[in-house]
Parts: C-alpha cells; sequence; structure tokens
C-alpha cells in the first residue's frame, strides 16, 4: 500500500517534469526578435528608408516566421533583405528603389553585396509562417550575414507633428538546426517595353542542380505597366511535350506580398522554370527596365525549401535583353505554352 501510493506520485511527477521538457522545448525554442525602424521621423512622402542588423556570425540561426509590425496607415510596404554588406555604414538611410534620384539626396541600394528577398509585406497582411521545419539560415555557414529592414512611407501626415515610428517586423528564429531550408530565385528580364502596345516580357531557366525544391510562396513585382504575372513549372514528358504546371499568377498592382503557391508539387533537376510579365503601355515613349518609377521591372519571386543540404546555387533566372526573347524562340524551345493562360487573370 505504501510503495503503490508513492509509485503513483513518482509516476505523476515524472508525467509532470516530461511535460514541461517538452513544452519547453516547443515553445521557448522559438525567440523572437524585434527588428524595427529606429523610431524615424519620415520627412517627406514617398519616402523609402532602410536599417540593417549585423547577424551574429559565430553560430547559425533559423529563421521560421516573420510577424509584422505596422499598419497600412503607416507604411505602404516592408521588405526584408538577406545581405552580404549592407548598402551602407549608417544605421538608417535612404534607399528609394523607385525614388527619383534628387541630388539632394543621398540614396544607397538596401544591400551592397548578395541581396535576397525573404520577406515582404504590404496591406495589413499577416504574419508568414514557413512550413513545419523549414527556415532560413543566417549567420555562420551562410551568405546572408546582414538583414536589412525597408519601410516604404506613402502618405507622411501623422508625422508633421513630431510623431516617430517603429514599423518594423518580428523575426522568429530557432538556434535549433533545421535540415529544410528556405530559399528564393528570382526570375526577371531586362529589355524594353515599346510604347503604346502590349509586350510579353519572359524568362525561362532548367534546374541544372542536383536537388529537388519544394515551391510554396511566390511575389510578384512591376511597377505601373504590368497587368499579369505569372509563373510555372515546365516538364517535358516521355514523349517530349511540356508539361506547364502554375506555381502563381496575379495582378501585380495587388499588395506586392508573398502569396501561397497554387500547386506545391517538387521541381527537380531538369525542370524548368518560367515567366512572363505581360505588360500593356499606353506611353508614347519606349519604357526601359530599371529602379525608378518611370522604368519598369518584371520580377517573379519563387520561395522554395530543399529536403536536405544547400539551396540552390542559382538565385537568379534572368532573360537580360528581354523581348524579343520569347519562350517559343529558345534554342530547346518549348512547346504547349499555354499563350492564353500566361496573360489573362482568370
Ligand atoms: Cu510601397
Ligand atoms: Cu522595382
Amino acid at each position: 500500500m505504501f510503495i503503490k501510493f508513492n509509485l503513483y506520485f513518482l509516476l505523476k511527477y515524472l508525467i509532470v517534469l516530461i511535460f514541461l521538457i517538452f513544452t519547453n522545448v516547443y515553445s521557448h525554442d522559438v525567440e523572437k526578435y524585434a527588428f524595427l525602424m529606429p523610431n524615424v521621423i519620415p520627412y517627406r512622402p514617398e519616402l523609402y528608408l532602410c536599417t540593417p542588423i549585423r547577424v551574429d556570425t559565430f553560430n547559425s540561426y533559423y529563421i521560421v516566421g516573420f510577424e509584422p509590425n505596422s499598419t497600412m496607415e503607416t507604411a505602404h510596404h516592408m521588405l526584408l533583405y538577406g545581405c552580404e554588406n549592407p548598402g551602407s555604414e549608417k544605421p538608417v538611410w535612404n534607399c528609394g528603389e523607385m525614388a527619383k534620384n534628387s541630388e539632394m539626396e543621398e540614396t544607397y541600394t538596401p544591400c551592397k553585396k548578395s541581396t535576397q528577398i525573404m520577406y515582404a509585406w504590404a496591406r495589413d497582411a499577416p504574419m508568414l509562417k514557413l512550413p513545419e521545419g523549414v527556415g532560413f539560415k543566417v549567420g555562420a555557414k551562410s551568405k546572408i550575414k546582414y538583414l536589412v529592414l525597408q519601410v516604404h512611407y506613402a502618405n507622411i501626415n501623422q508625422f508633421q507633428d513630431g510623431n516617430s515610428d517603429n514599423s518594423g517586423i518580428f523575426l522568429h528564429y530557432t538556434k535549433r538546426p533545421l535540415d529544410k531550408l528556405a530559399g528564393v530565385i528570382l526570375l526577371g528580364t531586362g529589355g524594353k517595353i515599346k510604347p503604346l502596345a502590349t509586350t510579353h516580357m519572359e524568362a525561362v531557366c532548367t534546374l541544372t542542380e542536383n536537388k529537388t525544391i519544394h515551391p510554396f510562396a511566390y511575389r510578384t513585382h512591376t511597377h505601373s505597366l504590368g497587368r499579369v504575372v505569372a509563373g510555372y513549372r515546365v516538364r517535358e514528358d516521355e514523349n517530349g511535350i511540356d508539361q506547364w504546371t502554375l506555381l502563381g499568377k496575379r495582378d501585380p498592382l495587388t499588395p506586392q506580398m508573398f502569396y501561397p503557391v497554387v500547386d506545391t508539387d517538387p521541381i527537380r533537376k531538369g525542370d524548368k522554370l518560367a515567366s512572363r510579365c505581360t505588360m500593356v503601355s499606353a506611353r508614347t515613349t519606349i519604357t526601359h527596365i530599371g529602379a525608378t518609377q518611370e522604368d519598369e521591372m518584371c520580377n517573379f519571386y519563387l520561395m522554395y525549401w530543399v529536403d536536405s543540404g544547400s539551396t540552390l546555387d542559382m538565385k537568379y533566372c534572368f532573360n537580360n535583353q528581354g523581348p524579343p526573347f520569347y519562350w517559343y524562340n529558345l534554342d530547346d524551345r518549348l512547346n504547349r505554352i499555354p499563350d492564353k493562360d500566361a496573360s489573362s487573370l482568370d
């Protein structure tokens, strides 16, 4: 009787202990880092500000989630970049990609070296959690030594009486090594857009590395002429027929954040990635690809994870010539091109 009683308590104690260890591993494993603007006062409308953090490079960290801290009244968009070197040594700098370079203002790009977009927020988008067990590796044994936060302040009425802002992102991270690393590949083009016409800007690349990637999110980016941006996985079957699988397609004037892909089937060695931007110009002059608002961009970002090992060496899939370069006049020409589907929104 006495022993039984003791055993019961011992058992109960053990169960409580195991439970505590378990919840500890689960909930305290993931920590948060507040990566916020250092109380800045945006001094003009349409301002882009950047602020950096240097990652401790003695340890590897795995970012598993991005929790935004802003509202659409304050910030038009936020972008998080991973870099080897930041664009400036200053704590805050003007990093307007689209700004017309007035001689009064010094502007620097977000990153000086190895730019990678890791997260994008707009329009009160909720938190982005990467799939279970997936993380962006930063710090030791990663090219990402700095993180740079860019905030676009479009309207500055609320700052006119001296209020400051600390918009930013709570980074959810863990030090526990994760096998599934997240990466981003950017498909885009250079080139020109003809006046008073519709132009297709297309890129295509073959996955030549011996890796399988699992796509999970995509983002599109153009300035103002983009009507549709679409991305596909293209796989040639035994009969030489290209099977096109849509990854994501959207009107690039909708908030330019990461959205879940339409199809999460893995992309293997030998598959192609293809993107098209349908640009409609009512301008009477040629529009070039470039950084300002008068220029255009044609970008499709694909976020993915790999089962094991490192992410793709291929970070970009760029067609630098731009049009006239079309999916159908490659040497290794593509077939079954979903011409209509790639340029319409339904
Ligand atoms: Cu913006
Ligand atoms: Cu742009």
